[in-house]
């Protein structure tokens, strides 16, 4: 069977971004694929976390993946920092990483450009993430559209670990959703949504109240033409929420379309934000669930020593590969 990787920061809390891109693919694929689901805090502290937030956080995002849907029982999820092999894999990968190539990615440059302090691991993210992702020997990560470049070069890289040492790593492809691969800041419409966004009402996350949602619906940016139509480059506040809506519903743009004909904005808002509240009130309500019970750390523990079976066995032909140590 095909395997899936894929991981979430627990920094700050989902948003429908994350949501939308990366989640509801998670919940789709689990049925079909061997998949497995990190939680990457490593990725994490690449930035200055707090302590108790990071572990907060780490928690939080835990119980979200299983209430937005992920079975324990079919998909593995796991925390990164919990499996040594991603980084002694993601040190591996930063060796045949070249300079020039880390500072080319968006993320790194959007990240440091004009910042003082910018920390050594900003450069060398992008290598830990290949390790991830080559550690289980994945044929698929399915991610949103702001994470391409970084599958991409984890494709060069693991062709680069291959024809340098020995054909020891399945090469990824990435798989984006059909529908609301960037979902967009409601308050600038240009930029994609981010959970490191300081301005809280470009965001929605999966925990925020009705009201919270109505208010930032109702305030997301559109224009002065008070026509629902689709059209990303000259209406891209509106076909925003389009996208949303349609992502969540599963109905056609094309029909939400039709039905929003001659219906003002704040109606149309009132409704795409009506379909949000009702779409996560039962994952806010079994995410209250399981942050109040122990099945969380079981599901945790068991997760982190599958991961770990897995990605030991590809460290160990790595490690072969390169000659490291002695021969195992
Ligand atoms: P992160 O934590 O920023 O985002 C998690 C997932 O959400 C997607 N996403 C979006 N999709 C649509 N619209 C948006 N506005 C939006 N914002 C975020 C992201 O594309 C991602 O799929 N580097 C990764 C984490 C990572 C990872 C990995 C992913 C570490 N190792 C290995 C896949 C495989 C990140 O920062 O995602």
């Amino acid at each position: 069977m095909k395997k899936i990787f894929s991981g979430v920061q627990p920094t700050g809390t989902v948003t429908l971004g994350n949501y939308i891109g990366a989640f509801r693919q998670f919940t789709t694929l689990q049925h079909e694929y061997d998949c497995i689901f990190c939680i990457v805090d490593q990725h994490a502290i690449t930035v200055t976390q707090d302590r108790l937030e990071l572990r907060r956080n780490i928690r939080s995002l835990a119980a979200l993946y299983l209430a937005v849907g992920i079975d324990p029982k079919k998909a593995i999820l796991f925390i990164q920092s919990e499996v040594p092999a991603h980084a002694q894999a993601g040190w591996m990968m930063q060796c045949i990483s070249y300079i020039g190539e880390l500072e080319r990615m968006t993320q790194f440059k959007d990240k440091s450009t004009g910042k003082d302090g910018v920390s050594a691991s900003l450069l060398t993210y992008p290598p830990l993430m290949a390790a991830d992702i080559i550690l289980y020997q994945t044929d698929i990560v399915p991610v949103g559209d702001d994470q391409k470049q970084h599958v991409e070069l984890t494709r060069d890289l693991a062709e680069r670990f291959n024809k340098r040492y020995n054909d020891v790593l399945t090469i990824p492809e990435i798989r984006l959703p059909k529908n609301g691969a960037r979902i967009k800041s409601l308050q600038d419409p240009m930029k994609k949504m981010s959970k490191s966004d300081p301005n809280k009402k470009s965001t929605i996350t999966l925990l925020d109240t009705p009201k919270e949602i109505e208010k930032k619906i109702k305030s997301a940016v559109t224009d002065s033409e008070g026509i629902v139509a689709f059209d990303v480059d000259n209406k891209p506040g509106v076909s925003n929420l389009l996208t949303i809506e349609a992502a969540l519903t599963g109905v056609s743009i094309e029909d939400l379309v039709t039905k929003y004909n001659n219906v003002g904005y704040g109606d149309f808002k009132a409704s795409v934000a009506n379909a949000v509240i009702d779409h996560l009130k039962p994952i806010q309500q079994r995410y209250e669930e399981l942050l109040a019970s122990d099945e969380l750390d079981v599901i945790l523990d068991e997760g982190a020593i599958k991961a770990h079976a897995v990605a030991s066995k590809t460290l160990k032909k790595m490690e072969n590969a390169m000659g490291l140590g002695r021969k195992r």
